[in-house]
């Protein structure tokens, strides 16, 4: 398994344009199997998750290529609903073809995506609504099975504003006789994204970015070429490990208005923010501030998807801050990690305590899912000595080699390197 060792206490400095959005990318991957012909998508970044979601759609008889950042497939050969179980387990985000091709083929043959690392997962709202369009849905053990003759439109309420079910609602309901309305949806810049998408084949849609969707089906959907927009959480990993560093970088290819919640948060920290069109600086020199209490809600409010990369700065911060993770049951699982490195976290049911300490020691340490491993990275960047993360590929499902964007900025990281006898850090 692939490891990254930094050698830390470097303050990171330079520009970088960040990558397209994984979970726009995803959604929209998914969501061109609604149009029979060759769709191109751009700016689509190089990651594991992605090449599943690829793989999948060549296992449906699609033709699917990723050259650089662009995507093109041609849904015109596709002719199965079955999604292979192996590859429902290696990536939940499977569960977005639900939508599509059940308004595609009249049925998807899949299976339950299971839990991860940050908890259940369960898809019950998915399920709920895809039935108000007049799906049969059937469940044997892990396997589910979806039929509709014709999918019509509905009132449909989310009790909770699910990302993925707000999307895979809205894909079913493009094809879908008459009117859906969804009230309560989630309101991410990935929705607004999607939407933009579906409009841009013919879909009408209203509303993505608000609490209410409203999607008025049409016969069919052509395809066209489209531009994901910039990942807001890589963008936001940089920001903060910038700030974490000590350093002074410039992002460029961002969508600042998609980061206000992480802006404040950095600003109350004591960090310099400025904003320039799509360009984010971020700068400091000196020590966090405490921030004394983050609470993670859905968008706009601060991101669940951030919480870990925080906490590392607050660990290091003057003072003692609180975080408070509402969205997913098991997004702790860095604490004990940056616990070994030297931080002094607390964890009491759904809420940590982090006493800033004044550094963190570098160790060998293991990435347990996605954000918690990029927040081991910033930490080892942020610590004295070396840092070795363990089980990186946790890391690519949603950062296109990370070590290399960060070397960019001056980072003493490479992957999978021998640590050599003596010491050294190679490159
Ligand atoms: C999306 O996941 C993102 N993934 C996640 O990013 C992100 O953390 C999450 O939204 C919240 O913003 C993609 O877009 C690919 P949810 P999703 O449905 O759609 C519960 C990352 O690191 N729930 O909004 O799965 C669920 O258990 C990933 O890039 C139900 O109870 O998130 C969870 O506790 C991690 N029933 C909460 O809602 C359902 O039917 C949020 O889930 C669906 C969800």
């Amino acid at each position: 398994m692939d490891k990254l060792v930094i050698e830390g206490g470097q303050p990171l400095s330079g520009t970088i344009a960040i990558q397209g959005a994984k979970n726009a990318a995803l959604p929209i991957l998914a969501g061109s199997m609604l149009a029979s012909g060759t769709v191109v998508i751009d700016s689509v970044p190089q990651l594991l998750d992605i090449e599943v979601m690829l793989h999948i759609l060549q296992e449906l008889g699609c033709r699917a290529e990723h050259v650089g950042d662009t995507v093109t497939i041609n849904t015109a050969t596709a002719y199965q609903a079955h999604i292979p179980e192996k590859l429902m387990g290696q990536m939940r985000s499977s569960i977005f073809l639900m939508g599509p091709l059940l308004a595609r083929f009249g049925e998807v043959h899949l299976y339950q995506p299971g839990g991860c690392a940050i908890g259940e997962r369960k898809i019950d709202l998915h399920l709920e609504g895809l039935r108000s369009l007049g799906a049969e849905i059937e469940e044997y053990g892990d396997r589910i099975s979806c039929r509709a003759e014709k999918l019509r439109g509905a009132d449909i309420h989310l009790g909770f504003p699910s990302v993925g079910a707000t999307e895979n609602i809205m894909m079913a309901a493009t094809l879908a006789e008459g009117r859906t309305t969804i009230t309560g949806a989630a309101r991410e810049p990935e929705i607004q994204d999607l939407q933009h998408f579906l409009n841009a084949m013919g879909a009408r849609i209203i509303g993505a970015g608000t609490d209410t969707i409203t999607i008025e089906g049409v016969e069919s959907l052509t395809p066209c070429r489209y531009r994901v927009i910039p990942d807001r959480i890589v963008a936001g990993t940089v920001m903060v490990a910038a700030a974490a560093t000590k350093g002074k970088v410039t992002l460029t290819n961002t969508r600042p208005a998609h980061l206000s919640s992480l802006i404040h948060v950095l600003r109350r920290a004591g960090v310099g923010i400025g904003i320039e069109g799509d360009a984010i600086t971020v700068g400091t020199s000196a020590r966090p501030k405490a921030v004394e209490r983050i609470v993670t809600s859905p968008y706009p409010a601060f991101p669940t998807d951030l919480q870990s990369q925080v906490m590392v700065l607050l660990a290091l911060a003057d003072g003692t801050s609180i975080m408070k993770e509402t969205i997913f049951e098991g997004r702790f699982k860095h604490v004990d990690e940056l616990s070994r490195m030297g931080a002094d976290i607390r964890v009491d049911l759904n809420a940590a305590v982090i006493r800033g300490v004044s550094r963190l020691y570098g160790a060998t340490v293991e990435a347990t899912d996605l954000r918690a491993g990029a927040a081991l990275v910033i930490a080892g960047l942020a610590a004295n000595g070396r840092t070795v993360v363990e089980q990186v590929h946790h890391i690519d499902r949603g950062y296109d080699s990370i070590e290399s964007m960060l070397a960019r900025l001056g980072a003493r990281i490479v992957r999978s390197a021998p640590v050599p006898d003596n010491g050294a850090v190679p490159g």
